[in-house]
């Protein structure tokens, strides 16, 4: 459940109308809602009880600054991939020793980053890496706490973009090398082996890739026993799906309640997830503005002001978004329309075959733009990058400017004279 409802056939996000946010910072612009995120972050959190357990919001899905600190003044851990997103947790008030490093390539001084922070755990991705790790700790005195990523290979059932937990995939080390890899990673001076981590994809609609790669790391856990090795924590990655439209993923409870039942037997066990797009997708619109519509004699187009510069999932994942006009007040007649960007590329459109009641000018949003949105954006045909709002009851706060063309080239530099 989310917080953009109509009320007078406008469009609101939580008691704001969209339409009054648009009048003030125009278009294109992302708007979330804080009862969203925060209703999504407890709906894990809650599902938890007394189990211990850290929910860290994966940043990738969204890393604006001020719905970070909405995160952190929730209690949450992060989940990061690059010393960028560490930087902004610590800038939102995010606590370091809450946090979880993703990633595959994580560099010399990213790894020394961390370990001056004091982060939760290291989520080692390979054995180079491991080795690479104990190195950096080791030139600065300190011990690592690390789990290493098991590929469990398990079919995601989702888009092959986004799938991650097959043995093709380049994430973690695969399930038959993990316990040889555990058993060096014990014989290093400066790692501590605190957990074992998965994450097998993203936007699932089903329980059973979860829980299959759930007793695949159980299996595993329980050799490590045998070895000596025995874990403070298990993290099983992000990956929950959203309804974007007829999909019906199971609802965090469920999931939760499905693997605490798997997890009977480790009560002291602490269970870590990081769900991104499940607490960020339904909390965040794009509104964009519809600039001309025009006909030819195949199609009906609606021009808008936004495209795959600003969201860029239906171009590259032919993912389908909902799109809701702003305003149904006004009595327009209904057409079919191809919504498209003002990018010149094909693959340029929010929304294919999308029954729509609209005139030029008017507002649209595309619903579920919260996640991987304005994180995925680029400036692409030279186009600002839309700004970034959040709604707060009957409050609205800007919290990302839109940039000025001057921001366009601002790292740039002209040669010599
Ligand atoms: N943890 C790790 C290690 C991840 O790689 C990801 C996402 C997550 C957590 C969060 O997954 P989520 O709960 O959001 O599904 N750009 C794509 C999604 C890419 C996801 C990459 N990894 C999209 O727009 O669909």
């Amino acid at each position: 459940m989310d917080h953009f409802n109509y009320k007078n056939q406008q469009l609101f996000a939580e008691d704001v109308a969209v339409a009054d946010i648009i009048a003030q910072h125009g278009t294109p612009a992302y708007i979330y809602s804080r009862a969203t995120l925060e209703r999504h972050w407890h709906a894990f959190n809650n599902a938890f009880g007394d189990h211990p357990h850290l929910i860290c919001f994966a940043v990738k899905s969204n890393s604006n600054i001020a719905l970070l600190n909405v995160m952190a003044r929730l209690g949450s851990g992060f989940d990061i991939v690059s010393q960028g997103e560490l930087e902004r947790v610590i800038a939102a008030g995010g606590e370091p020793s809450k946090v979880v490093f993703s990633g595959v390539a994580k560099s010399h001084a990213e790894i020394a980053r961390a370990l001056e922070v004091g982060i939760h755990c290291f989520n080692v991705e390979s054995l180079s890496e491991l080795k690479r790790i104990n190195h950096v700790a080791g030139e600065m005195d300190k011990v690592a706490p690390i789990s290493l990523r098991v590929n469990p290979d398990v079919d995601a059932h989702t888009h092959p973009y986004i799938s991650t937990g097959l043995k093709e995939n380049k994430f973690g080390v695969s399930v038959s090398q993990a316990r040889e890899v555990y058993r060096f990673a014990k014989t290093l001076p400066n790692v501590k082996i605190v957990g074992m981590d998965c994450h097998i994809g993203s936007q699932l609609t089903e329980l059973q890739p979860f829980l299959d790669a759930t007793d695949r790391l159980i299996v595993l856990m329980e050799q490590l026993k045998q070895d000596g090795i025995e874990l403070h924590h298990l993290d099983l990655g992000g990956g929950l799906g959203v309804p974007y439209t007829s999909e019906t993923p199971p609802h965090p409870t469920e999931y939760t309640a499905a693997l605490l039942a798997k997890l009977r037997d480790y009560p002291e066990l602490e269970i870590i997830l990081e769900p991104g797009r499940a607490i960020t997708a339904n909390a965040g619109i794009l509104v964009t503005k519809v600039e001309y519509l025009k006909q030819n004699e195949d199609r009906n187009f609606a021009i808008v002001d936004t495209g795959m510069n600003d969201m860029i999932r239906p171009a590259l994942y032919e993912a389908y978004m909902r799109i809701i006009e702003v305003d149904q007040s006004i009595s327009r007649e209904k057409a079919v329309y191809d919504v498209v960007g003002p990018i010149c590329e094909t693959s340029d459109f929010l929304g294919k075959q999308r029954e729509l009641a609209i005139a030029e000018g008017d507002l649209i949003a595309m619903r579920s733009a919260g996640a991987y949105g304005a994180t995925m954006s680029s400036t692409y045909n030279s186009r600002p990058q839309a700004a970034e709002i959040m709604v707060d009851g009957s409050q609205f706060h800007l919290i990302k400017q839109r940039a000025t063309f001057a921001d366009l080239w601002r790292l740039e530099k002209l040669l010599p004279a």
